[in-house]
């Protein structure tokens, strides 16, 4: 043992009160210095009380007003339109009064709520204590009660008119954020299963922009078409051609095994689309003899003989096939739209 060390037996026995108090020394929670409570004029006099509800109430009113502009908003102001606004300088007009008006709900429920506590709800207060840590039974009683007590001072049983706007502006303001699914732009509707292909589309050269005739495929090669009136300048050129690209071949007529393909097709020469199924990357492989085309993206390979099914890789199914004649001009003309979408299938079979 050494010389600073105190037997046990020797060490001072002290004893804690229920507030954690050591005996004999204050009691540091039987006062903890609080103010006295001075009650406000709202304690007082029923008809301050009264004003301040009505001003709580006019807070959350104009909460509501301020959701209800915001979704105004949204019919009132195109998208493009510019306003001057003094001291912001140009702004988009749509989202400058999308944020004021979204920044004046929130502000009034909060403005609000903060009025209520101050004006109305009891100010009394009171001191916790922390001894011990796990508060007995009868402490959370107590604690029950108080809680309970608190709720009934808040008067939000009583004062009905808060109560009735409160929930009000609490209820309006989600339908902010339903109204901002908006921004995810128009519904894709029918665009992702349709072409730019009809009845009588001229089938046109990618190449040299020239309507396609039957004595322009030759057994062997694989052309490249798109739609007759798609400009390479066209606005909407990437989209339309990223759905409407044609793989055309000519194989012998009796190679081909699939008797519909064999009937959408003129005298050997087939049309299919030149999206891969798989994720929708461009298919440019041709390998003749086997009549089939390879994606180079991951691989899948479709036999163009046997209606473009996938015979290797991680394609889901055939490429679609469109079906083609000739005009009596002698230019191969579609003879309709692909009869199912294009491309990955995701959104179609799952
Ligand atoms: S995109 Fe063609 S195989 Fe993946």
């Amino acid at each position: 043992m050494s010389s600073q060390q105190i037997p046990e037996d020797n060490l001072p026995v002290v004893q804690e009160t229920a507030h954690g108090a050591v005996e004999g020394t204050a009691d540091p929670f039987a006062d903890p210095g609080l103010p006295a409570h001075k009650p406000r004029i709202q304690d007082l006099d029923e008809r301050a009380a009264n004003r301040s509800e009505r001003a709580v109430a006019f807070m959350f009113v104009l909460s509501m007003l301020s959701t209800v502009g915001f979704i105004a908003s949204y019919v009132i102001f195109p998208v493009d339109k510019i306003v001057f606004i003094w001291p912001f300088g140009h702004v988009s007009a749509l989202n400058f009064s999308l944020g004021l008006t979204l920044g004046f709900a929130l502000f009034f429920i909060g403005a609000g709520a903060v009025h209520w506590a101050r004006t109305l709800m009891s100010d009394v207060e009171v001191a916790a204590e922390r001894h011990p840590i796990e508060a007995p039974a009868e402490v959370k009683a107590q604690v029950l009660a108080d809680f309970k007590a608190g709720a009934e001072e808040s008067a939000i049983g009583r004062r009905k008119l808060i109560r009735t706007t409160m929930f009000g502006a609490l209820a309006l303001v989600p339908l902010a954020g339903v109204v901002l699914l908006r921004d995810l732009g128009p519904l894709p509707e029918k665009k992702l299963r349709t072409t730019m292909w009809a009845k009588g589309k001229l089938l046109v050269n990618m190449n040299t922009g020239q309507p396609l005739r039957p004595e322009h495929v030759a057994v062997g090669s694989l052309t490249f078409a798109k739609p007759e009136g798609l400009e390479d300048d066209a606005h909407d050129f990437l989209s339309q051609i990223a759905k409407a690209a044609l793989m055309i071949v000519r194989i012998e007529p009796d190679d081909i095994k699939d008797k519909r393909q064999r009937d959408w097709a003129h005298e050997g020469i087939v049309a299919f689309s030149k999206i891969c199924t798989h994720v929708g990357c461009p298919i440019s492989l041709y390998e003749q003899q086997t009549h089939h085309v390879l994606c180079p993206c991951h691989q899948s390979t479709f036999d163009l003989s046997d209606g473009a099914r996938v015979i290797f890789g991680p394609a889901g199914h055939a490429l679609p096939q469109l079906r083609i004649g000739v005009n009596s001009e002698g230019n191969l003309e579609a003879l309709g739209d692909f009869d199912e979408p294009v491309g990955p299938s995701f959104w179609e079979r799952g």
